[in-house]
């Protein structure tokens, strides 16, 4: 099914699987419109607003720079663990969430709202009391003490920042049906971007036991079409679902907790 007149608003489209987005969405006839703290160096958008998603003044003028009415928002940019916790929390939680609300207004009835969450949020429902904790939090200036307070470190920072957003994703499921709109995530297990090795440096041992259990790392077009599929009216009867796109990881998470091998 096509994306042609339909207009896309796309995070994090300056580099790896948001760039990919944007190409992929563009290529399927959408108007994209580019939002990133750098401009794309491709010309894969074609309205780009700079913005940076961890400062509110930044996230809150979005909403007027944007001239038409949007049919689905991405949520794809994102921090990794190596920047420290307060940055890794604001912009893929607090900020995406913040930039998400505002941006309401200006969706049309039935937009679609992805967001890019990944394999490390799967055990968000083992987290629950620090899910909520986070959930709970309002605005980019209690990141700091909500840290400290929890005592989250950086790399558990990655990890609560994509747990919230798949809990948040699901706790969304209906939250807009009078006007259509849904909300899912796409959850990736290690892709090859320039974040790639930031994960690397950060989860060690364990990332590299993960990288041998698949072929090979997923790349930004193996997770595009699926962001696409998700934008697009064909995926209308889906909402509230995190959709691992991953090459088996999560399955096979699943099957080894469970004993089904
Ligand atoms: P990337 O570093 O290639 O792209 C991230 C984009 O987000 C960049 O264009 C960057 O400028 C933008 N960004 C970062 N901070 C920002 C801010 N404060 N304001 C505005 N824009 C900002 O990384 P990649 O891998 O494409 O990551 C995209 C998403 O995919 C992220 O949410 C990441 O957590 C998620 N993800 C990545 C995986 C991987 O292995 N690469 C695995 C699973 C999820």
């Amino acid at each position: 099914m096509s994306l042609e007149g339909k207009t896309i608003l796309i995070t994090g489209a300056a580099s790896g699987i948001g760039a990919a987005c944007a190409a992929t969405v563009r290529e399927q006839g959408a108007y994209v419109i580019a939002v990133d703290r750098n401009e794309p160096r491709e010309v894969l958008f074609d309205q780009f607003i700079r913005a940076d998603l961890s400062q509110n003044d930044s996230i809150d003028s979005v909403a007027g720079q944007i001239g038409r009415r949007l049919d689905a928002l991405c949520n794809i940019a994102g921090l990794p663990p190596t920047r420290g916790r307060t940055p890794v929390l604001q912009v893929n939680f607090i900020g995406l969430r913040q930039l998400t609300l505002n941006l309401l207004p200006v969706l049309n009835d039935r937009a679609s709202i992805v967001n890019l969450a990944s394999l490390t949020g799967f055990g968000w429902a083992d987290q629950i009391d620090q899910v909520r904790a986070l959930l709970a939090v309002d605005s980019l200036e209690d990141v700091d003490a909500f840290c400290e307070q929890h005592g989250v470190d950086d790399a558990r920072a990655y990890f609560l920042s994509k747990e919230a957003l798949v809990a948040w994703t699901l706790q969304m499921r209906w939250k807009w049906r009078d006007r259509g709109i849904r909300m899912n995530s796409v959850s990736p297990g290690p892709v090859e971007t320039p974040i790639h090795q930031d994960f690397l440096q950060t989860l060690g041992k364990r990332a590299e036991e993960d990288m041998l259990l698949v072929e090979r790392a997923g790349r930004p077009d193996d997770v595009a079409p699926l962001v696409a599929f998700l934008c697009g009216d064909g995926s209308r009867w889906l909402r509230g679902v995190n959709i691992p796109c991953d090459g088996g990881m999560a399955a096979n998470i699943l099957c080894q907790s469970s004993g089904l091998l």
